[in-house]
């Protein structure tokens, strides 16, 4: 889809801008006083108040060139944000994709809290964004399921600031787009080794890709990463991605680090069958991952970033670990594995081990679909955040809130620590009781981080993927490349020059 910035032109449907009390914005208002008040009256029928996401859709009004009007609310005026306008943008996008529109006109106008160059970079985002679709498989769509809409044209005077916006804001939506097509594909397409190969793709736009294979995984003394990866036909990968913006290559990189298990069916430790498929989506971190050095390739960051994918299968074949089984870590320390469904966290120990040992990172964030109990505790509302810095913590907290991808910080300490403590090795991988999951797990990566590493670990179990209702505007498939935006944000704010 074509996305243009105009100051006057014309398309087969228009959007406008309305907010609560049903009051017609300026674009609005000029179009309506050229139809005779006859959108106005529209509105009044369809007793319109304005809230986010309500729609009036006027057809064929006397007076303008659009055979479609379409009225799209932001809520109260005072709270409308950059978010706002890119969901208003993304009702409009989800209205007409498959309607027979080819082209779309959407005429943003400033807010109290949105400059208009922000409303419209922050509309075409929200354009973009909305017409994510998922078909590679889907080879008998109908006609009225497939989209026609080809560009959009986002009208506004002065379009210079907006435009440059929209220019880096279309490389973060590359990444999600990335990320997201990685969490829709089946588990029988995307393993390890076909996994690694996308991310090979990734050096035309200038990323360094280095795959590790099991014989060097081997020699680094990945145990708990291998031990996972044993009961599958596919073997593991480790993919190392280096972006080097900053001025010197040798300034430290901050890492980013993502548990990819490319199918979970929990090993020994089975999952129940219902919703087994979901565990597909189980390498969303890993997604995250490689969504953001895409994002921060194609936008040319000023800063250096190294993002580390584990990827395996965990499968209950022949040669799959046993509860009870005890593996080394590339750390040197123990691992008693318990259950072989609490297998993310094994992975992780020795990814982030890895980073530490060859890239002295300034600091870490890992991402991982790492626990049910996120889910319980959050919903599919916040990711799960645990920190040993408070500077991180709040910089994810605050990025998480521009970018719509919020965090939410749950408390990591000794007592918690306690819990996985082993009498047969230096720790195991569940604690005794089913308690604190979330927490629990993050204390267990905790142990493969050094001290004085800023570090922080995001659960985003219940935020890579969500269940059918949860429906947003600009996140319209089941994966939600959840974790790109926020980590993009957090490097222009914190790591970047
Ligand atoms: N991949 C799952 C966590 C998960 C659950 C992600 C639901 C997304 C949706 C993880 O590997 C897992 O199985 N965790 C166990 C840990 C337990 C055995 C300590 C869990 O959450 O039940
Ligand atoms: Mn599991
Ligand atoms: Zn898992």
């Amino acid at each position: 889809m074509d996305i243009r910035f105009v100051t006057a032109g014309g398309g087969d449907v228009v959007a406008v801008m309305a907010t609560e009390g049903g009051e017609l914005l300026g674009a609005g208002k000029t179009l309506d006083t050229a139809a005779s008040g006859r959108i106005a009256k529209a509105m009044k029928a369809g007793r319109f108040t304005g809230g986010a996401g309500q729609v009036v859709d006027v057809l064929a009004p006397e007076g303008v060139d659009y055979a479609r009007v379409l009225v799209i609310g932001l809520g109260k005026p005072e709270a409308a944000d950059g978010l706002a306008v890119e969901r208003w943008a993304g009702h409009a996008v989800k209205r007409v994709l498959t309607s027979g529109a080819e082209k779309l006109v959407l005429m943003p106008d400033a807010l109290p809290g949105v400059s208009k160059a922000e409303a419209g970079s922050h509309a075409a985002m929200g354009a973009r964004l909305a017409a994510y679709r998922f078909d590679t498989y889907r080879t008998k769509l109908k006609p009225e399921q497939s989209p026609t809409l080809t560009a959009v044209e986002i009208s506004m005077d002065g379009t210079a600031a907006a435009k440059a916006r929209a220019e880096v804001d279309a490389a973060v939506v590359e990444g999600v787009f990335f990320a997201r097509d990685l969490v829709s594909e089946p588990p029988n397409v995307l393993y390890p080794q076909s996994f690694a190969e996308r991310l090979r793709d990734l050096e035309t736009i200038g990323v360094e890709v280095e795959v590790l294979e099991p014989p060097a995984l081997e020699k680094l003394g990945m145990g708990a990463l291998l031990g996972v990866a044993q009961g599958s036909a596919h073997p593991a990968r480790l993919v190392a991605m280096r972006w080097n913006g900053a001025a010197s290559k040798k300034a430290k990189p901050v890492a980013l680090v993502g548990k990819g298990v490319t199918f979970d069916s929990g090993g020994i430790s089975i999952k129940p069958g219902a919703g087994m498929d979901e565990m597909k989506g189980d390498m969303g971190g890993a997604a995250a991952v490689a969504g953001a050095m895409k994002a921060v390739a194609l936008r040319k960051a000023k800063a250096n970033v190294v993002g580390i994918v584990a990827l395996v299968e965990n499968m209950p074949g022949a040669k799959a670990q046993r509860p009870g089984d005890i593996v080394h870590t590339m750390s040197g320390q123990t691992i008693e594995v318990l259950n072989t469904d609490a297998e993310g966290r094994l992975i992780l120990a020795d990814a982030v081990w890895y980073v530490q040992d060859k890239y002295e990172p300034s600091a870490i964030i890992d991402l991982a679909t790492l626990t049910g109990a996120v889910i319980v505790a959050l919903g599919h509302e916040n990711a799960g955040l645990f920190a040993n810095d408070e500077d991180l913590a709040n910089a994810l907290i605050a990025a998480g809130q521009t970018e719509g991808e919020p965090v939410w910080r749950l408390p990591l300490s000794a007592a918690y620590d306690k819990l996985i403590d082993s009498p047969n090795a230096d720790m195991k991988n569940i604690a005794g009781k089913p308690v604190a999951g979330s927490i629990v797990g993050a204390q267990f990566v905790k142990r493969f981080i050094k001290d004085g590493t800023p570090w922080a670990h995001l659960d985003i179990a219940g935020t890579a993927w969500k269940p059918g209702p949860y429906e947003d505007p600009i996140s319209p498939a089941w994966a939600t490349g959840y974790g790109v935006r926020l980590l993009n944000r957090v490097i222009a704010s914190r790591f970047e020059e």
